[in-house]
């Protein structure tokens, strides 16, 4: 397995996306939006789409800013199972091994919904869309296991209005309030590694709807029923604006004791308007330590699902809007921050294999410019350990786990030369492959 990851970022943000809390500010304001989030120890994310990705503009534009995607369409169940137990994942693997390539975070968008749902689905009797919905689960997530940060297990479950009821959907009708119990707990076992979330629209506030699914959390961790997240999709607009409450929404839910993401944010309108209304939708989430990170609901306005509305962070042509400008800031960004012109690149191979151990190499290469020293991280799976290492020196954090190598002497490189270094990995069970950080350059 190859990782790649080409990101200039500041020592914090290297070290809160290798999982660990940056303790200082930077010297440097981050200039691109995943690299500010990362500041802030959670991802900006973006909904993609995989017919998008031959275009450079699209591509250059997703790569730049944004360190988390969400397919947009490529994992729901009419695109990945429109036929029985006949699985299709073309177009989401095209999504995933991009942003793997790139470092990206992948979350998975969505396993049970009532929409874009095959209508094969609505036609089976209780007991065998118990084993069609509990097949879907276990294929989807065992394809893509260890590759998906957090999965919406379950979509819009709940009714709009002040019922708080369920919606009715094929999984309601016939299988009863327990379907969501049983999906989360089919999910669990699928993908143990993977955050299992409800998600949802039309409850960033404080209302009848958000209620009903805050009792669910509350309910579910109550009875120990798996649930690590909760979605807050986050479609404004000048009929449904930003909540007054929405941070202390936000809050409530993650004083149950889950995370909280914003997982489709879009705000329609344009100019200082909408810029201020996503700063404060971005402050919210920044007041909320469990609120782990925000994803829009695309790229740019062009291919938004409303895109009359223009409700997205770059226009047409992918230049940035007031409302870009609003959110790095609000990240603590800035667009004329520093991050310097030295940039380096890491790749992973494994190298030769023991039944005990495995050696690996990370191949460091220099940007456009020449580099005077580089830092990256790798970080092994517990009960993994490094046992030896060559040609860098290496420090290590608390857990023992994730391992900060810097070079042996000299670090310097040419534009785009390469050096490398080794590492002995102990396997004690697992053959996990290492992660690889960012790589940062001065
Ligand atoms: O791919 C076909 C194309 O072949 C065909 O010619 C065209 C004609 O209508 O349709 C294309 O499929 C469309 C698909 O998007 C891809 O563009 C579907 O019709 C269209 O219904 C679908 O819309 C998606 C919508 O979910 C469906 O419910 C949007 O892209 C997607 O942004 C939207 O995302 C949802 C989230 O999953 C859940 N939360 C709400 C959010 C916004 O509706």
């Amino acid at each position: 397995m190859v990782t790649r990851t080409s990101i200039r970022l500041g020592m914090a943000s290297l070290l809160a996306m290798a999982g660990v809390t940056a303790l200082s500010a930077p010297a440097d304001a981050a200039s691109t939006l995943g690299a500010a989030a990362a500041e802030k120890g959670r991802y900006f994310g973006t909904a993609v789409a995989a017919n998008h990705l031959g275009e450079s503009a699209y591509v250059s534009t997703l790569d730049t800013e944004f360190n988390s995607v969400t397919p947009e369409n490529e994992m729901k169940w009419d695109a990945v199972e429109s036929t029985r137990n006949s699985f299709n994942f073309a177009a989401a693997d095209q999504i995933v091994s991009h942003a793997q390539s790139k470092g990206m975070k992948v979350r998975g968008h969505t396993l049970v919904w009532h929409s874009q749902l095959p209508s094969w689905v609505g036609t089976l009797a209780a007991a065998d869309l118990r084993t069609a919905m509990n097949n879907h689960i276990n294929q989807v997530m065992g394809h893509y296991k260890g590759k998906i940060h957090s999965w919406d297990v379950v979509n819009e479950a709940f009714q709009d209005g002040s019922s708080g009821a369920r919606r009715s959907s094929p999984f309601q009708d016939k299988l009863g309030n327990g379907f969501i119990e049983e999906a989360f707990r089919t999910a669990r076992a699928a993908d143990p590694a993977a955050k299992l979330c409800y998600n949802d629209y039309n409850t960033d506030g404080v209302n009848a709807k958000s209620n009903a699914v805050y009792n669910l959390v509350k309910d579910f961790k109550a009875r120990g029923v798996p649930i690590d997240c909760v979605g807050f999709q986050s479609h404004f607009n000048s009929a449904s604006p930003v909540p007054a409450d929405y941070q202390a929404n936000l809050q409530r839910f993650a004083d149950l004791g889950v995370d909280v993401q914003i997982t489709e944010l879009d705000i329609e309108g344009s100019g200082t308007a909408q810029a201020t209304s996503y700063g404060n939708a971005v402050k919210a989430c920044l007041a909320v330590s469990r609120c782990t990170g925000i994803t829009v609901w695309g790229v740019t306005d062009k291919y938004s699902w409303r895109a009359s509305g223009t409700p997205l962070l770059f226009d047409g042509n992918y230049n940035k809007k007031a409302a870009y400008t609003a959110v790095l800031t609000a990240l603590g960004g800035s667009s004329s921050g520093g991050g310097g012109t030295a940039a380096c690149s890491v790749t992973y191979s494994k190298q030769e294999e023991w039944g005990d151990r495995f050696n690996g190499r990370v191949t460091v290469t220099a940007g456009s410019s020449a580099i005077t020293t580089w830092t990256t991280t790798v970080t092994v799976t517990a009960p993994q350990k490094i046992s030896t290492t060559w040609n860098g020196t290496p420090t290590w954090d608390g857990s023992g786990n994730v391992m900060t190598m810097k070079p042996n002497g000299n670090g310097s490189l040419a534009a785009g030369a390469s050096t490398s270094f080794g590492f002995t990995v102990m396997k004690n069970g697992s053959t996990a492959a290492p992660v690889l950080g960012s790589c940062t350059a001065s």
